[in-house]
């Protein structure tokens, strides 16, 4: 240990962090990015190569980030400079900085969508519009430059606002009675879904891995996905496991989060994929599927607005849960590296994120190429460099000695150095390689 932890403050229970964490992992990431990038990846087969890098890849670099984290308690620069002093380990934390202005850009861009389509649903501005119609209604949306880039700043304030005074009470508070509301809603959603008539096809689509559909360029966009939906790969799990108490039990905490993430994107995926096939929409239109397919959704259920602004509400809440945790990544490198009052972070880290979004604001493309870039590629070589780091530098005994605080019985020490040191580093890198190799398959 490096700092004495009450220093920087704990969270305040297990549960606590749970929220905290899920706050971070669930978000746009499970109902908009999951099924979109689902619908264009080949269905089920995603879907199969989606879950086996969270259970045989990202659970493994989850429980690496937050040891890093609670060992050091430090941000991810600190982290290396901490552990590998004066070698170039720091640029895989800067990495991680650069990538969370990277994400938290586009990320703010879409959850300003959220906002609008809140108020047009609150409003009934679909209702009785035909899918083509509400179709229409997306793409004149998205090319009112001054509401999306107006709604991208707004949004970028209220997380900023909940930064400037700490994440703790208020979204520890706000996760736990949010959370259970969207989950709610998200059931009921499902329910309306897969008893819509021709829905069947897109719960085949969903569900039947078919393995014509499966490339390098799929499992790149599944494993980036992974990534993405845990919140790994950037330092954020570092980050917050720097908060994390010495009692807790590592192991539990990240099996926690990972299931809930997990168990929220697949519910998503229920909700969305029988309507897109059900209102004859094309799996593969990209970022703009769920703005699409949703509105349709609630001009079929009983008190259609009511439960659509409820959704876009509960949406935006999930998206600033995520979105605090992106930018106080580069947000607590100021601080602790800089020395910047926790206020010019804050603006420094948040403004920089509102000017870098706004060309994704402006054009459709550029918000899809951000996303791959720093949402897929980013995450994928961060997540890499932090097996790499865990497994062949630091060392797997260290590991072992931070889980059994909290978690004296801990059992499985070996099986985890294998994950860790064999599988997780060779499986993203040899995809890495092939992708480099035969760019034509990708
Ligand atoms: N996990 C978040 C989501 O699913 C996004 C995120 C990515 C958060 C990277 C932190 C770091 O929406």
């Amino acid at each position: 240990m490096i700092t004495n932890g009450s220093e920087r403050g704990l969270w305040s229970s297990k549960l606590g962090f749970i929220l905290a964490g899920a706050g971070s992992a669930v978000g746009l990431g499970n109902i908009w990015r999951f099924p979109t990038t689902a619908g264009q990846y080949g269905g089920g087969a995603f879907v199969f190569v989606y879950l086996a890098s969270v259970i045989f890849i990202c659970l493994a670099v989850m429980i690496a980030e937050l040891t890093l984290g609670r060992h050091t308690e430090r941000n991810p620069v600190g982290v290396y400079k901490a552990l590998a002093p004066g070698t170039a380990w720091k640029y895989l934390g800067l990495l991680g900085v650069i990538t969370g202005w990277g994400i938290a850009s586009f990320y703010s861009v879409i959850a300003g969508w959220t906002l609008g389509y809140l108020f047009k649903t609150a409003t009934g501005a679909f209702s009785g519009l035909s899918p083509a119609q509400i179709t229409g209604e997306f793409t004149s949306f998205t090319s009112n430059h001054v509401a999306t880039i107006g709604l991208h700043g707004v949004f970028m304030l209220i997380t900023m606002s909940i930064l400037f005074g700490g994440v703790k009470g208020g979204i520890e508070r706000w996760s736990k009675i949010l959370m259970p509301v969207l989950l709610i809603i998200l059931i009921l959603l499902v329910v309306r879904a897969v008893t819509l008539e021709g829905g069947g096809k897109g719960l085949a689509f969903y569900l039947k891995p078919n393995l014509e559909n499966v490339s390098l360029k799929s499992i790149a966009a599944a494993m980036g996905q992974a990534f993405f939906s845990l919140s790994l790969g950037m330092g954020t799990m570092i980050t917050y496991g720097s908060y994390l108490s010495k009692k807790d039990n590592l192991i539990s905490s990240a099996s926690w989060v990972v299931t809930l993430d997990t168990s929220i994107a697949l519910l998503a995926g229920f909700a969305i994929m029988p309507a897109i096939f059900a209102f004859g929409l094309n799996p593969q239109s990209g970022p703009g599927l769920i703005f699409i397919v949703l509105p349709n959704m609630f001009n079929k259920i009983l008190l259609g607005n009511l439960f659509g602004a409820g959704f876009f509400l509960l949406l935006a809440v999930a998206a600033v849960t995520s979105l605090i945790s992106i930018v106080e990544v580069p947000a607590a490198y100021f601080i602790d590296e800089l020395k910047f009052s926790r206020k010019r972070a804050v603006w420094i880290a948040g403004g920089g994120a509102f000017l870098a979004g706004i060309p994704a604001a402006l054009y459709g493309n550029f918000l899809g190429w951000m996303n791959k870039i720093f949402g897929q590629y980013s995450l994928i070589i961060g997540s890499l460099g932090v097996a790499l780091f865990v497994g062949w530098k630091w060392g797997t005994a260290k590991v072992e000695a931070e889980i059994r605080d909290g978690n004296p019985d801990f059992q499985n020490a070996k099986t985890y150095a294998f994950f860790i040191r064999f599988f997780a580093p060779v499986s993203i890198l040899a995809l890495l390689i092939f992708l480099v190799l035969f760019p034509g398959l990708f």
